[in-house]
């Protein structure tokens, strides 16, 4: 017989009821029960709800007891966008910048993402294993209990699949979701620079050589490319992203960060999955992904690690209707946090968006941005298990409360996956 596990003594229970995707005034409607309970069976949810109409149920009778002392419960995040495996951290540009330094300043000094690949290339499996592997455990301590992971430090055949297979590897070895994409375009690699059609080539290599592969090891659910100044052109990413269309991988991409170069746009039109960062967009820009199923993906830790002040404009794409998911873009270079509940304190604070509409943009819409929003991202009968408790009695507290670690517990499919002690 399977064991149910009542989860029960909740000042609230946030359900996100309703499912997604959450546009305009829907995004704040995230289901608050007062003193709730949730019912859970063979790592799915059966019940939840008020804790006396919960406990009525025959099988909340035999089920065992989880007192959750009057914590605050939420479904798990759902971290859309994260540079999951790279071999170090870049604290030394962290320090340059401080002192003045642009992001593309150093990039173009062969610092950058371009300082990553050079360490990643030179990294074992053992040591690229070990360091996400301690990155999931901090996601998984923050209350995240999906993932998307992009390759990208890799930036050749060997080293690209290296990050994929990797990937593959962890996602069958430890309890936290990992989606993965291919991020082969994030950067020209340095032996391809200099040449005037350098970009070019290097692009045929990854349609050539690394996007089969990718195909048929099933080593990624989707194909990434940063389209910006200094990176890919909206033509090359057009190139690449229809090939791995054809190829059947589904599409995001990193747009508008930098320089504003119409990747929007171009999401839209192939119906990409998400776009993200967003900082630079126009009032078309906002229309297009209004009107469309293209998630916007905000991205603010990069704007607070970086120190810039222009955010992207959450509240104009909120109010014009578009999917606004938020996620850490955890990376070496501009966001190195695997904490969404301070991404929902940068939401708040510099995206002027209220703690119910960082919240759902968070879990929600972050699993509709994966297209998973039909088993996680919210608390409902049917889906996954994925919660998180915080230590609050209000969940306006969890951003709040800033740059602190309130996550008590973590479930991913029925089970404990970290516990604070
Ligand atoms: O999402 N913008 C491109 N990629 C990353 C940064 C990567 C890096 O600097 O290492 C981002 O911000
Ligand atoms: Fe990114």
């Amino acid at each position: 017989m399977s064991e149910s596990v009542l989860i029960t003594g909740a000042s609230q229970v946030v359900t996100l009821r309703g499912g997604g995707p959450r546009r305009g005034n829907a995004l704040s409607k995230i289901g608050v029960v007062e003193d709730g309970a949730v019912l859970v069976r063979d790592g799915k949810i059966v019940a939840v709800g008020p804790r006396a109409q919960v406990e009525r149920r025959a099988e909340a009778k035999s089920a065992e007891k989880m007192d959750v002392g009057g914590r605050v419960v939420l479904p798990g995040f759902v971290d859309s966008h994260t540079h999951l495996i790279h071999a170090a951290s870049r604290a030394e540009e962290y320090e340059l910048k401080i002192q003045g330094a642009s992001y593309e300043e150093i990039a173009r000094k062969g610092g950058g993402i371009l300082n990553s690949v050079k360490k990643l290339r030179a990294a074992t499996r053992e040591e690229l294993k070990r360091r996400a592997a301690a990155s999931l455990g901090e996601f998984a301590a923050h209350g995240t209990t999906t993932l998307e992971a992009k390759s990208g430090y890799g930036l050749d055949v060997a080293s690209e699949l290296k990050i994929l297979t990797l990937q593959k590897q962890l996602k069958e070895e430890q309890p936290l979701e990992i989606v993965s994409t291919f991020l082969g375009a994030h950067v020209v690699p340095a032996e391809f620079r200099g040449k005037p059609d350098g970009a070019d080539k290097y692009l045929e290599l990854l349609m050539e050589q690394v996007l089969p592969e990718v195909v048929v090891g099933d080593l990624a659910e989707y194909c990434d490319v940063f389209c910006d100044r200094g990176a890919f052109t909206v033509g090359q990413s057009t190139k690449l992203l229809t090939k791995a269309k054809e190829h059947g991988l589904a599409l995001r991409l990193h747009a508008e960060q930098l320089s504003r170069t119409g990747a929007t746009q171009l999401a839209v039109e192939l119906e990409a999955a998400s776009c993200d960062h967003l900082e630079q967009v126009n009032d078309a820009d906002i229309r297009a992904l209004a009107r469309s199923k293209t998630v916007a993906t905000l991205l603010p830790g990069c704007d607070f690690h970086l120190g810039l002040n222009k955010y992207a404009p959450a509240r104009k794409l909120i109010e014009a209707g578009a999917i606004v998911a938020l996620a850490t873009d955890y990376n070496p270079g501009t966001s190195p946090t695997m904490s969404m509940p301070i991404v929902l304190s940068l939401a708040c604070n510099q995206l002027r968006m209220t703690p119910a509409e960082a919240i759902a943009a968070a879990t929600i819409n972050g699993a509709v941005a994966l297209g998973r929003d039909n088993k996680i991202g919210s608390l409902e009968e049917g889906k996954q298990a994925d919660l998180a408790v915080y230590e609050v009695e209000d969940y306006r507290e969890i951003p709040y409360y800033f740059g602190m670690n309130l996550c008590w517990m973590t479930m991913k499919g029925g089970e404990i996956v970290w516990m604070k002690d």
